[in-house]
């Protein structure tokens, strides 16, 4: 819905929140759980650590914690919030939707709650769910919160994905708000999804309600991933640079989803970006698949780097394959 004489609705990002298990698990402790070593996962990832979660923590306590931690970023109540969506391929069950666990938790009882699951793409999905909503006046005051606890689907004697992943959470409020249609105003201003489903073997989970009815475990074909990341990532981010009119070099920061530095590298090659415009938290997090772009976020923004009228490129690509690319003024 846009009214061009008085402005047109725009997602506002008004708050950032995150939340991080307690316990740090460095690649020299996962060296006495597979053979492994802090050189290759270093050399081949650019993780040295990450967040597993104990059994008191999940995906609905850590989302919890970022959505109150942005609920308070943004200086607005529980109560105000009239949409949340959880992105997650880790929920507490495998229904209801963990959005309406972390909704009952906030005491919020209007509005609407649901999960997205778009694995490692989950929270660029979300956003664009969130997005779509708030401009056809379907909500207002959105929580969009990337959370997971993959290391519950890992298989811990498989050295060749147990070391790439980490838990943690993260979380935005997205305010609708009028603005002149300008790209100096702030808000989302372009979003760009897609999915090819006949890659869905190279990167899964090989269980399931429907099928084992069990929970099953990571599988990936880390190769054949790594082959399409690059191509289908930086496609999209040029995608949605084109549709705003602007160059690598108009954008202030890039925060990708945390996978892997290498494909992080291979993109900034492609597209000539400054690598000093990258937020990289991967060291530190692991890849938390669609908890990895709003815990960087939080991270830039609460360092100071990333401030209030930015422009901000978020970019994923994860199981399905699915990808896609956010442009937003923060
Ligand atoms: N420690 C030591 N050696 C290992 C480990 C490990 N943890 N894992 C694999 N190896 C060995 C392999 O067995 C192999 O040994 P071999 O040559 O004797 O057979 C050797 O290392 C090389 O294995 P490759 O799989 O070819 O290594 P590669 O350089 O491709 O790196 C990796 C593997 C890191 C998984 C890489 O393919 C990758 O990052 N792929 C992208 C996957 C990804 O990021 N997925 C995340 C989800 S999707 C997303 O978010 C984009």
């Amino acid at each position: 819905m846009s009214d061009k004489s008085t402005g047109v609705i725009r997602s506002v990002i008004a708050g950032c929140g995150s939340a991080l298990p307690q316990r740090i698990m460095t690649n020299a402790d996962i060296s006495k759980i597979v053979d492994t070593t802090d050189e290759w996962i270093v050399e081949r990832t650019g993780i040295k650590a990450r967040h597993i979660a104990d059994d008191s923590e999940t995906t609905r306590t850590l989302g919890v914690d970022a959505a109150r931690k942005a609920l308070a970023h943004a200086g607005l109540e529980a109560g105000d919030v009239d949409l949340i969506i959880v992105a997650t391929s880790t929920p507490d069950q495998t229904f209801p939707a963990t959005a309406t666990l972390i909704q009952a938790d906030l005491g919020i009882t209007r509005g609407a709650a649901f999960d997205v699951q778009a694995v490692c793409s989950g929270f660029v999905y979300a956003l664009t769910v969130a997005d779509a909503m708030m401009k056809t006046g379907q909500a207002s005051c959105v929580l969009v919160i990337g959370s997971e606890t993959f290391s519950r689907i890992l298989d811990w004697t498989d050295r060749t994905t147990c070391v790439l992943f980490g838990d943690g959470a993260g979380a935005v409020v997205l305010k609708a708000e009028t603005h002149p249609d300008s790209q100096q105003s702030p808000g989302i201003l372009v979003t760009r999804i897609h999915s090819d489903g006949r890659f869905h073997d190279k990167l899964y989970v090989d269980g399931g309600p429907s099928t084992t009815k069990t929970v099953g475990h990571l599988r990936m074909e880390g190769r054949e991933v790594f082959k399409h990341a690059v191509t289908n990532i930086s496609g999209v981010m040029d995608e949605v640079m084109k549709e705003a009119h602007v160059a690598p070099a108009d954008v202030n920061w890039f925060v990708p989803h945390q996978a892997n530095r290498r494909i992080l590298e291979g993109t900034v090659r492609k597209l000539g970006i400054r690598e000093e415009s990258i937020v990289m938290t991967l060291d530190r997090h692991g890849n938390t698949s669609a908890a990895s772009i709003p815990l960087a976020f939080d991270v830039a923004v609460k360092d100071g780097r990333i401030a209030k009228g930015d422009l901000v490129l978020f970019e994923a690509m994860g199981g399905g394959f699915t990808w896609g690319a956010v442009l937003a003024r923060y």
